[in-house]
């Protein structure tokens, strides 16, 4: 039974995942010194960065222990206004004091997008340092799902769903005629937590498809995150959830 947790507005669900990360984040930190944190692009997660970096929760991450990375990058430099790091930048860095060199951005910029995927997988390997033979486990990974039930930039048909061994790469997808770069399966699937973000009633129809259909990965992306043993935790908010069996929503707040 998938965990989804429905709130009645978008802001009570941001602040909902605002308190998880909090969670998260000071647990791992008081464990073990650290913690690694992927964010996730798109529209959605703009809220929740920017309650994140208000007085009433700037202080309940320890930002001076906590690195933060990318789910995903377009092909773009930092500047772009389509880039993920620079939305979140805007949103929550430049309001927090994480330390710069905390802050692992994906290299949009690289003419060539396959060597920002390898780059990006050397600095997890510098960071994260995982145990031999595992991907790097992250404490927390956020993603978002469009609307073809796409998360990170795993796109429906894409070779880079069935990757097996690399944790970041570079796929061309048909639908921006551009490249992305993106974690795997593989990595998403090793983290101790990954939130899904969720909001809105265009999002209900997959949403329920993603949640009680049987729809392949190679058809609906987001299907394919089935953590190793992690928490997998969906955040909606009841227009998204509104396609829901009411037995899915564990209550709203
Ligand atoms: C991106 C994201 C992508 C996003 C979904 C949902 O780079 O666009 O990583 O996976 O999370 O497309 O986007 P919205 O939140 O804008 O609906």
């Amino acid at each position: 039974m998938p965990n989804v947790r429905v709130a009645a507005a978008p802001d009570a669900l941001f602040r909902m995942a605002a308190d998880e990360l909090a969670r998260i984040a000071t647990d791992a930190a008081s464990a073990r010194g650290v913690c690694h944190i992927a964010l996730s692009g798109g529209s959605t997660p703009k809220a929740l960065y920017a309650l994140l970096a208000t007085p009433l929760y700037r202080g309940s991450i320890p930002w001076t222990r906590t690195h933060l990375f990318w789910s995903d990058e377009r092909h773009v430099p930092p500047d772009s206004s389509q880039s993920n790091y620079g939305v979140a930048r805007e949103a929550l860095l430049r309001h927090v004091p994480v330390p710069a060199s905390n802050v692992h951005r994906i290299r949009g910029e690289l003419s060539v997008a396959g060597s920002a995927a390898s780059q990006y997988e050397d600095a997890l390997w510098q960071t994260l340092k995982p145990a031999s033979g595992r991907p790097p486990k992250f404490d927390a990974i956020l993603l978002g799902m469009g609307e073809d039930g796409h998360t990170a930039s795993l796109f429906p048909g894409s070779a880079a769903i069935g990757e097996v061994s690399r944790w970041v790469v570079a796929p061309f997808v048909e639908k921006f005629r551009a490249h992305r770069v993106t974690f795997t399966l593989p990595l998403i699937n090793e983290a101790a937590n990954v939130l899904f973000l969720v909001t809105g009633e265009a999002k209900a129809p997959i949403l329920e498809r993603a949640l009680t259909g049987n729809e392949s990965a190679q058809e609906l992306p987001c299907r394919g995150v089935h953590l190793r043993d992690g928490r997998l935790i969906w955040y909606a908010d009841r227009a998204a959830a509104s396609h829901l069996p009411k037995e899915l929503q564990e209550g709203c707040s």
